[in-house]
């Protein structure tokens, strides 16, 4: 099968590998029709996590069951399914909390926990970018969709990662109805954050980033946008906010924060966030940040520390939460609100590609080329379809 493959810092190229199959009863084999680019790709591309070369990338997917195994008994061949970039079993100690981000059964490494398609850390699994994919407890992580699967294919496959992913930054922030938010990151997860706050009756939703069309993006959809190559982004939230901060701050950007200029800074957002937030507001934090990051320029952030406004974050007695996304805890109802016509997330859809045409997208989409937002790949399109 075809499959887009990291060959080393900025470098993937798409070629045949070994068909993906089913390996164990309980797994589930899926014809990919859609598979998104993430920023977390990102991160494993540009060479800043332990990511290994010639294995294949694609987290957030969506396809046809094609072959099931002998064990499976939900899932039928046929279903159109969307599924959960986390892979979990379902029966672990922190699956049965609903923690399938955390699940100790699909990773490997005994001191880690969670696991994930094509993923740094996150066990062997083979990725999505590919023209199949093999689903381990097929009937746990197959999420299936009703009839409208195909022609609201964009919506739905948003559910393998952003979607969920931005809605549990607004739950750790704690995000009820008439609260004011800010978001860190235009980025897809920041806009799903956005998208979720509204979701959640939020009365004010700020998004601060520099890159005019996603700023846009987040205007769209009725949120305040904060450019922060141009204004001071703390001052600009307290003057929307009667200088008293807002309620919650949700931080979808991660380790790799810079200043508009392009310097990174690692606590950028964090103190950002913490210092636009007011007195016991809450914070949730789904931006990656990673235990050592030796291509970090400075020392404490090539041991994965940050210097974090702490005395402030303290002082203010704000909480925080942190990780990777349970995205099983909510893809079934976020899928009842698209099928119900109560959320688009497709709208930050940029490009249509086929896999052959991934090494030029993930070029455009690291450099955030303008107009380059969401770049979903779909393996059985020859030519393109759809581009800026
Ligand atoms: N926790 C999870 O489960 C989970 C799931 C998906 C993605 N993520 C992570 O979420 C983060 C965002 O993902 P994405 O796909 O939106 O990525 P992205 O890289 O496309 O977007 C990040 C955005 O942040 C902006 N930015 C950078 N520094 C900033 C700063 N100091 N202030 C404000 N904005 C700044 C960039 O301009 C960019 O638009 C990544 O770290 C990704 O790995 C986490
Ligand atoms: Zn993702
Ligand atoms: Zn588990």
């Amino acid at each position: 099968m075809k499959a887009v493959v990291y060959e080393g810092p900025r470098q993937v190229s798409t070629k045949d590998v070994p068909d993906a199959k089913i390996e164990r009863p309980t797994d589930v084999l899926v014809r990919v029709t859609t598979t998104n680019i993430c920023g977390s790709d990102l991160h494993m591309y540009e060479g800043r996590t332990s990511f290994e070369v010639g294995r294949t990338f694609g987290h957030e997917n969506m396809g046809e069951v094609i072959e099931v195994g002998s064990g499976v008994e939900k899932v039928r061949v046929g279903d159109r399914v969307v599924l959960p970039f986390n892979i979990s079993c379902g029966f672990c100690k922190n699956c049965e909390r609903g923690l399938t981000n955390y699940c100790l059964t699909t990773q490997p490494e005994p001191s880690f926990a969670g696991a994930a398609y094509g993923f740094a850390d996150m066990g062997p699994y083979g990725g999505g970018q590919a023209e199949l994919l093999r689903v381990p407890f097929g009937d746990h992580n197959a999420l299936r969709l009703g009839e409208d699967a195909e022609e609201k294919e964009n919506d739905y496959v948003m559910l393998s990662d952003i979607f969920p992913t931005g809605y549990h930054a607004t739950e750790m922030a704690g995000v009820v109805p008439g609260d004011s938010v800010v978001i860190a990151g235009a980025g897809p997860v920041g806009l799903m954050a956005a998208l979720s706050a509204m979701i959640k009756g939020a009365a004010k939703v700020m998004v601060v980033d520099r890159h005019p069309d996603r700023l846009a993006l987040a205007e769209q959809i009725g949120a305040i946008a904060i450019d922060d190559s141009k204004v001071d982004p703390v001052q600009a939230v307290l003057d929307e906010t009667m200088g008293l901060g807002a309620d919650r701050g949700c931080e979808c950007v991660g380790y790799q924060a810079h200043d508009p200029q392009g310097n990174e800074d690692t606590a950028a957002t964090l103190n950002m966030l913490i210092n636009a937030v007011r007195f016991t507001g809450g914070i949730g934090t789904v931006g990656v940040f990673v235990p050592q990051d030796p291509g970090a320029k400075d020392d404490l952030a090539k041991q994965g520390k940050a210097a974090i406004d702490f005395g402030t974050h303290w002082f203010k007695g704000q909480t925080m939460g942190t990780g990777q996304a349970p995205v099983k805890r909510y893809n079934r109802q976020l899928r009842d609100l698209i099928a119900a016509g109560k959320a688009t997330p497709s709208w930050i859809v940029s490009h249509e590609i086929s896999l052959d045409q991934a090494a030029d997208a993930y070029k455009n989409f690291d450099a955030r080329s303008k107009g380059w937002t969401k770049v979903l790949i779909k393996p059985g399109m020859s030519t393109e379809k759809k581009g800026n």
